[in-house]
């Protein structure tokens, strides 16, 4: 039964359009935020307002926001009456280069960012969509932690983000962007998150702030010598990059989207390979020394293997493994690289959690891994077997043996040891593995061995310098090179390094078709 409306069309809109009044104002309550006095506040911390970042992030007007009209019901501490519109979190979903993204926002200018139930469950809900379209969540972080007015409901509301935050690991790629002092569940988030950046001088990241510090273990520090960029990224390695400002970060936060997949489901975004892109090999043959104790720049090796650069994670913690994503024909790959720069690219504690913890990485995201090894060994020393080297070193172990990705590794120079089997020997399930002429491969270098498996016959000889040297260079000879590994089929070939560059593409090629299943189990237990 259709009612027919008594009202005439100009009577309609003469109703309707109080209402639309009263939706526009509210609107711009939305949009404003809680005062002109704050926003100034925020841009006078060096800090742009929550939708201004989320504006950088996205395409030009794809935002769509969910829940903006929602309000805290929380009573006491004066809560009643301060009820503003989105409860200090913008949330909704938009594109970055026409892809799917939701993205989280806080907004410091109410309550400090903090979060209460409300502002709780409107980040629950977004991250159940993101998991259920298999987008990505990016959450852009400017908070004070629980909302203490709110007490443990608040810390309820974090507890549901963290469920959801190893939820959705491995199954959507999880970005954190630190823009302003982010404290107790603010940060621990972010932790569960695969890639955290900072912004310098506004971003901090602390568990308990120095207030608390001082008055538990009487320590004087500032916010920024506590929990700043640039502790995260070389001290704590909780940071995997640091900017100077807020443009730059969300300008990046973009280009690493366009590195990865939306979902575990799908590759990385391929671009075609470039055509004629005019490098010179050769430069391969100078770049690395054929004296394996020399040091040199790992990354303009890998400078001369990738389509454009390495998008490096991690810089400056552990900077004895690179590790970052690139091109390669196209395809985006996970490259890890000792670094003979730093501690002569040995394995320690830091490069073994930081490669681990990136290969798992990629591994989740059918991200091809790609191993450049010239790696002396794991660095001997008290402070790191009491550390736990054994522990933490396994975990890279772990990790490589239950990637299913494709996984290639090449030797450069040299190859010693546990480090050799570690760094994706073919061993532990690499799919192709080449060597350069120049490397030495074994248990360990040719003096070090001489000097342990002769030790005694160098100690009895008339002239124990010459003998040492003699057995220094039978070793070499008979065991070290890559042509005793490539006999024994530990490598699969030996290669011109100036073909390196091209036996990657073609290696990757072929491997486009892997599949691999691991037993079915719950989950693994590896080492932490
Ligand atoms: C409610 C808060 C708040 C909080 C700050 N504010 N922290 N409101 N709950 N946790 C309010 C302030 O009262 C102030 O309101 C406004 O936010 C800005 O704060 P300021 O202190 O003026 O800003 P700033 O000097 O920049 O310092 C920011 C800060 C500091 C470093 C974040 O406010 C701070 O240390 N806050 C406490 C952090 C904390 O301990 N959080 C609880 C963590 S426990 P007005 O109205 O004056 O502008 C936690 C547990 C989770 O999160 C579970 C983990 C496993």
């Amino acid at each position: 039964m259709v009612i027919a409306s008594s009202e005439s069309p100009s009577q309609s809109r003469n109703t309707v359009e109080p209402l639309l009044r009263e939706f526009r104002g509210i609107r711009e309550q939305v949009v404003s935020g809680p005062s002109p006095g704050a926003t100034a506040a925020q841009h006078a911390r060096g800090k742009l307002t929550a939708r201004e970042r989320v504006k950088l992030l996205l395409d030009e007007d794809s935002f769509r926001e969910l829940e903006p009209l929602r309000r805290h019901r929380a009573q006491g501490f004066g809560l009643e009456s301060n009820r503003p519109y989105g409860d200090g979190v913008i949330t909704g979903w938009g594109t970055v280069d026409g892809r799917t993204v939701f993205v989280y926002a806080h907004d410091f200018r109410v309550f400090g960012g903090s979060l209460g139930e409300a502002h709780a469950q409107k980040i629950h809900r977004l991250m159940d969509r993101a998991l259920a379209v298999g987008a990505p969540v990016v959450s852009l972080n400017d908070g004070a932690g629980a909302r203490i007015q709110e007490g443990v409901t608040a810390l309820a509301g974090y507890g549901g983000i963290f469920r959801r935050n190893v939820r959705a690991s491995g199954v959507v790629p999880q970005i954190a962007v630190m823009l302003g002092p982010c404290a107790g569940g603010a940060a621990y988030s972010p932790a569960l998150a695969d890639v955290v950046f900072m912004v310098r001088s506004t971003a901090q990241m602390f568990v308990t702030g120095p207030d608390v510090v001082r008055a538990v273990t009487g320590e004087n520090i500032t916010h920024e010598g506590l929990g700043g960029a640039d502790v995260h990224a070389e001290a704590s390695g909780v940071c995997h990059r640091v900017f100077e400002d807020e443009e730059t970060c969300l300008s990046e936060v973009r280009y690493l989207l366009s590195l990865l997949p939306s979902n575990n489901r799908e590759s990385p975004p391929r671009l075609t390979a470039p055509l004629a892109d005019g490098r010179s090999p050769e430069r391969l043959l100078e770049l690395v020394p054929v004296n394996p104790n020399q040091s040199y720049d790992m990354k303009a090796v890998i400078e001369e293997l990738v389509d454009e650069d390495l998008f490096e994670l991690h810089e400056r913690w552990a900077p004895n493994l690179v590790v970052g994503l690139a091109r390669v024909g196209g395809r985006v790959v996970g490259i890890l690289a000792n670094q003979p720069r730093h501690l002569a690219g040995v394995l320690d504690i830091g490069a073994s959690e930081k490669g681990a913890r990136f290969v798992q990485f990629c591994d989740a995201f059918n991200i091809p891994l790609v191993t450049l090894e010239d790696v002396p060994g794991f660095l001997p020393g008290v402070e790191q077997e009491h550390g736990g080297i054994i522990r933490r070193g396994a975990k890279l172990l772990y990790a490589y043996c239950n990637a299913t990705v494709p996984r290639i590794s090449v030797i450069l120079r040299k190859a010693y040891g546990g480090a050799f089997i570690v760094m994706d020997s073919q061993a532990i399930g690499a799919d192709l593995t080449y060597a350069w002429p120049t490397n030495e491969v074994a248990v360990m270098g040719a003096e070090a061995a001489a000097d342990v498996v002769f030790r005694k016959e160098i100690a009895a000889s008339d002239d124990p310098e010459a003998t040492r040297e003699r057995k220094v260079r039978e070793y070499r000879g008979a065991l070290t090179h890559p042509y005793h590994a490539a006999e024994r089929g530990l490598v699969d070939d030996v290669i011109d390094p100036r073909d390196t560059r091209q036996a990657l593409i073609d290696g990757l090629e072929m491997l486009d078709g892997k599949h691999a299943d691991l037993p079915e189990r719950k989950h693994g237990n590896p080492p932490q």
